[in-house]
């Protein structure tokens, strides 16, 4: 008897650390819809997942909310997997990385690659922070990247230029719970040999089995040409972990896995676990099956080269890889200020599931290219193309069978329509075995399409009798709709084919002769009324040192301000006339709010890029400050997002902030950073503010 293939489909596993949001979806239903086509062809599949369960923030925040990191992570295992179902993600199997399955696997990794001769200890350098008494690891510790120059990078990666990064390899380090400066401090510590993986990595990259995409082989043949180095797979306590077999003897201390060593693993255990629960054998599925990963652009690093390494050194068969671009909203990096950060479940208060799904789907072809969900877009695509196109014809069809025959018995004679509907179903089924499911949704949409002309043009409400045969073919065409699309949108085909009496069909049960009972579906797309609009709020409001006040020898009533803005910004001169009101030990060495979207000009030969920003009673002047403030913090009313474009000074009269009891409002909001409001001090409410 032949084996049908075995597929193990994953997606990263997600820290159970926080809610999922609309940033994360994008992957599962990446990995959702593949595997969920490759059941549809009756494949032998799983979709694999867990949550990645180790590693200090989960330890920081569970103590920080007063929990054991166990009950911490356990809150999350429970929350995520309800959100996944809520988006039609559906797991075979959904563990988790603090496991006795994955400590087991985890050991046995690090002991077999250690006989190999594939892991030594050292000692490093590591940061140790004297107020919070610990080492520090990577994530707690931010300064600027010593390969580009980035300030305010983690010391693990640079996101700038992707540099990896040790912590004592940043400049100007700090810690990041307590702010001060971590000393290096020398410690053992367990090193994995990947530098000896280059050529065996490279030979992966340049097969063709490998299937790699273009641009992911080139960023990988240059990691490699830069040359690799070993990597460091333990950390000191305190650590959320699997304690290392042995090192409390090989080093005086207990060692942690590092949470990257048992991550990927997770996607071992995971499998396991479920194997051993139906009685398979794992190793069916990850030494004999074809294993797919589907990951970010920003974990590729630890997937196509630490989790390779890892295998090959075990002797385990290297998976499939598929990368995807970040997500952004409304063409930005998500953010809560600028109200563009949804959770799952705030999503689904406003929109379907399956919009999100069919919106994502129309944009994953298997390029590496970032995904805009750009709201206006998004209604757009919901209303005009799922429910108009697609779901307009199934409807249409349905409901008219229903009501007018309630069966389909004959089915109408068009053997160039049918010969093409079976091509463009094959085209749909290339593309979605290539995981291109953009042009597998453009090519549904083609059939969708001839559907509606072929119905318009019959007009069946007109002849109901000769059209029986018509309406036939078309409530065909609706149930094959219904099997391509169900890998995207599979509530959607559920309605269209519960309609018809069928459930669990596959892709071998496309056909055009179909006949039986036909019910009414009901509403299969709900239209889309309104978006969240972003507030914009117009004014580049940012706070600034000044250090040093000038004359202008060329105007009395102007002093020249050096204003410090930060390392973002930098230093700018600022002209102010405001010299008639205020003192010069009244600008000297504060930190107040400057407007900076204003277009620089001389004054009397001396450039101005900027201007203090101050409320203005009529009798009084005060300046715009935040408690606790720091140089270059930007400053917006809440829920608010800065704009792109320039103010003139008379914008301040026309789009007006005011003063109401100590605070700046701008249409109501507080205006304010993420240290505080901003504050004036003296002055009568309703102050403007210029
Ligand atoms: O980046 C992340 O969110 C990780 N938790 C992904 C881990 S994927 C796999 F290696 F476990
Ligand atoms: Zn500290």
């Amino acid at each position: 008897m032949s084996q049908s293939q075995k597929y193990i489909v994953t997606a990263a596993l997600p820290y159970a650390n926080g809610p999922i949001h609309i940033g994360h979806l994008l992957e599962y239903v990446q990995a959702d819809i593949y595997s969920r086509f490759l059941r549809l062809q009756g494949k032998d599949v799983l979709y694999i997942c867990a949550s990645d369960m180790h590693g200090t923030p989960i330890e920081i925040n569970a103590t920080k909310a007063g929990k054991k990191p166990e009950d911490f992570v356990e809150h999350f295992w429970k929350d995520h997997q309800h959100d996944f179902a809520s988006f039609g993600i559906q797991f075979d199997n959904y563990y988790k990385t603090h496991s006795v399955e994955n400590k087991e696997l985890s050991e046995y990794f690090f002991t077999e690659l250690k006989k190999k001769g594939l892991i030594y200890l050292k000692d490093i350098q590591v940061m140790f922070c004297s107020t919070c008494q610990r080492t520090l690891p990577d994530r707690y510790i931010k300064g600027t990247c010593p390969k580009c120059s980035a300030v305010d990078q983690y010391g693990d990666i640079c996101e700038k230029c992707n540099a990896v990064l040790k912590g004592v390899d940043l400049i100007n380090p700090h810690c990041v719970i307590c702010d001060s400066r971590p000393v290096p401090t020398s410690k053992p510590h367990y090193f994995f040999k990947l530098s000896s993986f280059s050529s065996q990595l490279s030979d992966w990259i340049q097969s063709s089995e490998s299937g790699l995409q273009q641009e992911v082989a080139n960023w990988l043949q240059e990691w490699i040409n830069n040359g690799l180095e070993d990597w460091c797979i333990s950390r000191d306590a305190p650590y959320f972990g699997f304690p290392i077999p042995d090192s409390k003897k090989e080093t005086g201390e207990t060692k942690y896995f590092y949470v990257w060593l048992d991550a990927p693993i997770g996607y071992i255990s995971s499998t396991k676990n479920y194997c051993d629960k139906q009685g398979l054998d794992w190793k069916d599925y990850w030494y004999h099956g074809h294993v797919q990963h589907f990951i970010g652009k920003d974990i590729a690093y630890f997937h196509f080269l630490f989790w390779p390494a890892m295998l090959m050194g075990v002797g385990i068969p290297v998976p499939h890889l598929t990368v995807h671009g970040f997500i952004t909203v409304n063409g930005q990096k998500m953010s809560k200020s600028r109200g563009t950060f949804f959770t799952a479940k705030q999503f689904l208060d406003l929109f379907a599931a399956y919009a999100l799904r069919f919106y994502y789907a129309g944009y994953l072809d298997r390029s590496v290219v970032d995904v805009d969900l750009h709201f206006e877009h998004f209604k757009a695509v919901n209303n005009n193309v799922l429910m108009a196109n697609l779901g307009n014809f199934c409807y249409r069809t349905l409901s008219f069978a229903a009501k007018n025959y309630g069966r389909v018995e004959s089915i109408a004679v068009e053997k160039d329509m049918i010969l093409e509907l079976k091509m463009l179903v094959e085209e749909v089924e290339k593309y979605y075995a290539a995981q291109d499911f953009k042009n597998a949704v453009k090519t549904i949409l083609k059939i969708s399409d001839m559907g509606n002309v072929y119905f318009q043009t019959a007009e069946p409400w007109k002849r109901k009798e000769e059209a029986y045969d018509v309406v036939g073919l078309c409530v065909n065409i609706a149930r094959t709709l219904a099997i391509l699309v169900l890998p995207i949108i599979p509530t959607f085909s559920e309605k269209v084919l519960g309609a018809l009496g069928e459930t669990q069909l596959l892709w071998k049960d496309i056909r055009f002769d179909w006949k039986g009972r036909v019910i009414d579906p009901g509403h299969l797309v709900e239209r889309i009324e309104s978006v969240p609009v972003e507030k914009i709020f117009p004014y580049y409001l940012v706070l600034g040192h000044i250090d040093e006040v000038k004359d202008h020898l060329g105007a009395e009533h102007l002093f020249m301000l050096k204003v410090n803005f930060g390392s973002k910004i930098g230093i700018r001169q600022v002209l102010t006339a405001l010299k008639k009101h205020k003192s010069r030990s009244e600008f000297e060495h504060q930190t107040l709010a400057f407007c900076l979207n204003l277009k620089p000009m001389k004054l009397r030969g001396e450039l101005s890029e900027g201007m203090i920003v101050a409320a203005d009673d009529g009798e009084h002047i005060c300046f715009l400050r935040v408690e606790g403030g720091v140089v270059g913090e930007e400053l917006v009313p809440e829920g608010y997002s800065v704009g792109s474009g320039m103010v003139v000074p008379d914008d301040f009269k026309k789009v007006p902030m005011v003063v109401e009891k100590g605070r700046v409002l701008f249409e109501g909001k507080v205006v304010g950073c993420s240290k505080g409001p901003v504050y004036v001090k003296g002055i009568k409410e309703g102050a403007g503010v210029f």
